[in-house]
């Protein structure tokens, strides 16, 4: 997990956000706070899982709450833009170090849905069950519903289309998008997992790049090509400008086909079965789910 240095730039503007790249998976995890305040978010956290040994690990997460505890910050929350398949939520941990409160779209609900025949509460234990009613998380937002960090105000804007449930949180002139959009040269995220819909995508990347021009957007993810490190953040400006998939001038009609070619036989994610299964229970590894090779 690297820090993007461009993100360590004070513009004084606020909130102040850090940036964690972890280059296993091409997440940014972002810790979030309003200017001279000690409350803090961290939004899409990284739980570290070496797929060949089954094994889970706490570095990328450590590293974040070493940053945190290092700024004396307090983690008032602990957010989701959406249910990842590509890598595990460290929510769970990070909430039994900090006490923070864990919270994601009502529209999981939906995804719960659409998941429960697939991983399925049969056979579960009350344990590892995930609950179908959401309280696995501390607190499901509303579409539009506003909360505070401290004393930053924020607010979720509903962005679907990569999943159901994907959501934004916007914060001041901050946005976090998570998979909603990517940078300019990258686009924007795949539609083609279950409940995905490119005319849902559309729409939201129409919701975003309607937000003010300056507006500092963070993305969930970053794939750059060989001729850039990572990064993470575009203003609105440049991506009304310039996104490859999204751009204002992009018709609805060219978005949807041009996602829908670049889906089609994309490789399912590599830590696509054990992502669901702990983000569905919002971090939650259960013994019964993953099983450590130093247990076998
Ligand atoms: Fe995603």
């Amino acid at each position: 997990m690297t820090e993007d240095p461009a993100v360590r730039r004070s513009d004084g503007t606020f909130p102040e956000v850090r940036g964690f790249f972890d280059p296993a998976t091409a997440t940014w995890t972002y810790v979030v706070w309003g200017a001279g305040d000690k409350n803090c978010a961290v939004i899409d956290s990284v739980l570290d899982y070496d797929a060949a040994a089954g094994r889970t690990s706490t570095a990328s997460a450590d590293r974040v709450l070493h940053f945190i505890a290092g700024r004396d910050l307090r983690v008032e929350w602990i957010l989701e833009t959406h249910i990842h398949a590509d890598h595990l939520t460290a929510a769970r941990y990070i909430k039994s170090k900090t006490g923070g409160r864990t919270a994601i779209s009502r529209h999981i609900l939906d995804v719960l849905k659409t998941w429960e025949p697939v991983f399925g509460n049969a056979g579960a234990t009350p344990d590892n069950a995930f609950p179908m009613d959401g309280s696995q998380f501390d607190h499901l937002f509303e579409d539009d519903e506003t909360f505070g960090i401290g004393a930053l105000a924020a607010r979720i804007i509903h962005t679907p289309g990569h999943t159901p449930a994907d959501t934004s949180y916007i914060m001041n002139n901050a946005a976090f998008v998570g998979d909603a959009m990517f940078l300019p040269d990258v686009g924007a995220g795949r539609c083609d997992f279950p409940g995905g819909s490119a005319a849902d995508s559309y729409a939201s990347t129409r919701k975003l790049i309607a937000l003010p021009d300056a507006t500092r957007m963070y993305v969930g993810h970053d794939y750059p090509p060989a001729t850039r490190d990572p990064c993470c953040m575009a203003t609105v400006a440049e991506q009304k400008q310039g996104n490859i998939r999204a751009a204002a001038a992009i018709s609805m009609a060219d978005f949807i086909a041009r996602r829908k070619e670049a889906d089609r036989g994309k490789p399912v994610p590599e830590l696509l079965l054990p992502s669901l299964q702990v983000n569905l229970r919002a971090g939650d590894v259960g013994d019964a789910l993953i099983i450590p090779v130093n247990k076998i």
